[in-house]
């Protein structure tokens, strides 16, 4: 299926800058996922306005491949959303999540509560995965959560060391053009307002992205598979998208009021960014988000 709109290719050209934003596990845990309210816009905004029929979780699943009785460990499992829907496909298997934000860990052992498969929980960084024993898993999945892991390559030897022969590992990521819609609107808002250059950077999660994953899993994996699948978020009203997009601007745009910007900046901006959306969807009927995203299985 393909959701592009004509001309986004040349729009991420002109628009995605060259360096992306680095965030640190510090800032995941104690800022953005300290609870679980930004989680959940954006995982609502993802679900309830995409146009592809099939979910991100359908996508996951499948690519999983699951018997029902695998162990999984879940790599920054955040609230457990994605857990929710995988755990009736390993009714007889064993979960574990970990993830570096006790709030939203806590959220996910609560989603999880009571089911007859059985979960436990862990606060750790995916590069340290010593909690566990060479071989202990059939299944480990990172889902847009790599970006934030301070030393990768230790991460993926863990990974590798953890895993049982003929096992596979998932680690889901974005095209750093992703959404572009969205950074267009940003960047043209913050440019109209002079916002400092270093607010001009792509998304962190472009460190590690569907445009470089496979060379960085490549060294520690036998095969590394690259899968892709497009959508597109229609958004028919501009508040549901600012609500997702306030996420986007703090998170994956490294700029929050209090850092080096004060609270009217932003009050600003997203008055500019409501603008400009609320013009598309007087010409179009909605605003669209193209995304354009995938993952590596790796075994
Ligand atoms: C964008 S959320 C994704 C959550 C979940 N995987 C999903 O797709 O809904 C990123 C998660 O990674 C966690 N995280 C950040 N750095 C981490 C690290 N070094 N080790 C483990 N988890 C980390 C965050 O706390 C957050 O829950």
């Amino acid at each position: 299926m393909d959701f592009r709109t004509p001309g986004v290719d040349a729009l991420a050209a002109r628009v995605i800058p060259d360096q992306h934003f680095v965030l640190s596990a510090d800032d995941a845990r104690d800022v953005y996922f300290a609870d679980t309210r930004m989680l959940d816009a954006k995982q609502l905004a993802h679900n309830r306005y995409r146009t592809n029929p099939r979910s991100l979780t359908d996508h996951l699943i499948e690519a999983l491949c699951l018997r029902g009785t695998e162990e999984l460990l879940d790599l920054g499992c955040g609230n457990g959303f994605v857990l929710e829907h995988i755990r009736p496909h390993l009714a007889s298997g064993h979960i574990v999540g970990l993830d570096i934000a006790p709030g939203v860990l806590d959220a996910a052992r609560h989603r999880l509560a009571g089911v007859a498969t059985p979960c436990d929980w862990l606060e750790g960084s995916a590069d340290d995965l010593s909690a566990f024993a060479d071989s202990s898993f059939d299944r480990v999945t990172a889902i847009y959560m790599a970006h934030y892991v301070p030393d990768l390559p230790r991460c993926f030897t863990e990974v590798r060391r953890v895993l049982r022969p003929g096992g596979r590992f998932l680690l889901c990521t974005d095209r750093p053009d992703s959404m572009v819609e969205m950074w267009d609107v940003h960047y043209t808002a913050m440019r109209e307002m002079n916002a400092p250059e270093h607010l001009f950077r792509a998304t962190p999660k472009a460190r590690i992205s569907l445009t470089n994953g496979a060379e960085q899993l490549a060294p520690h994996f036998t095969s590394v598979e690259t899968r892709t699948w497009q959508d597109q978020l229609q958004f028919a009203d501009p508040e549901p998208f600012l609500a997702f997009y306030r996420g986007q601007n703090h998170c994956c745009a490294s700029s929050k009021p209090g850092q080096d910007l004060p609270a009217e900046f932003f009050t600003e901006l997203e008055e500019r960014v409501r603008g400009k959306v609320q013009a598309a969807i007087d010409e179009d009927g909605y605003f669209a988000l193209t995304k354009y995203t995938g993952a590596f299985i790796c075994s």
